[in-house]
């Protein structure tokens, strides 16, 4: 049979989505599956799907990553790789992530909605430092720190510019841990060093100066919380296969979640494909992994 890898598509993540998306090829191919590149921003492309037996989804961000395509799919009955319809839909929308994190009592930084008319300085009082974040974007889009009342509501109307709710999040100074994860179980995390203020859309992608620490150097316990961690944040929201789960440490060696991804990066600065090799696993045994693993 034929497996359709859909990449691109129309969200601001397109850029990334066509790396993913052409590293997920090159690894099916080298294992001698036939691959059909399917680009849902092309009209007509559910055409494209006849005949396909599997979709591997590479899509990032909205329509791709939140449940969209998977409705879609699973309405055409064309099984599909990572997590479902809800799963996805909540991981892609960090207000209702994190709602639900704090209900249960997973850790995660407080918080803020923020709109046109939110009271500033109240937020800053409240949270102090902070990073203003679109729910609903993915590799650090739309992004900004704010210190004050200003710089916040400069960082909201450039976060709202991307249509959807904006929220937000107290600042947790670091350093990030990553934690991949594959079929239910967690892989080494990665701690991620910049010379950016933050691991921003530059750092993830363009410089070569960004550090990635793999193993971590967490000890063997903290290690353990940091998985025992993400493994929950992502089975709450009804997350499956595959996926990474980003969390801050703070200086009381304290983690927060911050988001789950359910279709992270698949590109040469990626990630989960660097936690892989970590575990002996070779980008085409990982790609044929989250295959068999969805097929289950
Ligand atoms: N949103 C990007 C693709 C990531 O999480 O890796
Ligand atoms: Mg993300």
């Amino acid at each position: 049979g034929e497996i359709a890898v859909l990449l691109g598509g129309t969200s601001a993540e397109r850029e990334v989505s066509l790396n993913s998306g052409a590293t997920v090829a090159e690894a099916l191919r080298s294992l001698d599956y036939r691959v059909r590149e399917v680009d849902p921003a092309d009209a007509g492309w559910l055409a494209q799907l006849d005949g396909v037996d599997f979709a591997f989804n590479i899509l990032h961000g909205p329509g791709g990553e939140d449940g969209c395509i998977q409705g879609a799919l699973q309405a055409l009955g064309v099984p599909y790789t990572g997590s479902g319809v809800l799963g996805s839909a909540l991981a892609m929308d960090k207000q209702r992530s994190k709602e639900l994190w704090q209900g249960i009592g997973i850790s995660t930084g407080g918080f803020a909605m923020l709109r046109a008319d939110t009271d500033w300085q109240s937020v800053i009082d409240r949270l102090g430092r902070v990073f203003v974040k679109p729910t609903c974007e993915g590799s650090s889009i739309g992004m900004a720190p704010a210190s004050n009342a200003e710089e916040l509501e400069a960082a909201y109307r450039e976060a709202a510019r991307y249509g959807g709710a904006v929220l937000a999040e107290q600042f947790i100074n670091g350093p990030e841990y990553t934690v991949s994860i594959l079929g239910g179980r967690a892989l080494p995390s990665i701690c991620m060093e910049t010379d950016n203020e933050f691991y921003d859309y530059e750092a993830k992608y363009i410089s070569d100066d960004t550090t990635y620490n793999c193993p971590s150097g967490l000890s063997a316990s903290d290690e353990a919380e940091v998985a025992e961690l993400a493994l929950a944040a992502f089975n709450s929201l009804g997350c499956a296969v595959w996926g990474r789960v980003d969390t801050m440490r703070d200086a009381d060696g304290r983690f927060y979640v911050l988001e789950v991804n359910t279709i992270p990066g698949m590109t040469s600065h990626s990630l989960v494909p660097m936690a892989a090799r970590e575990v002996g696993m070779s980008v085409p045994q990982l790609v044929e992994q989250i295959l068999l693993l969805s097929a289950e």
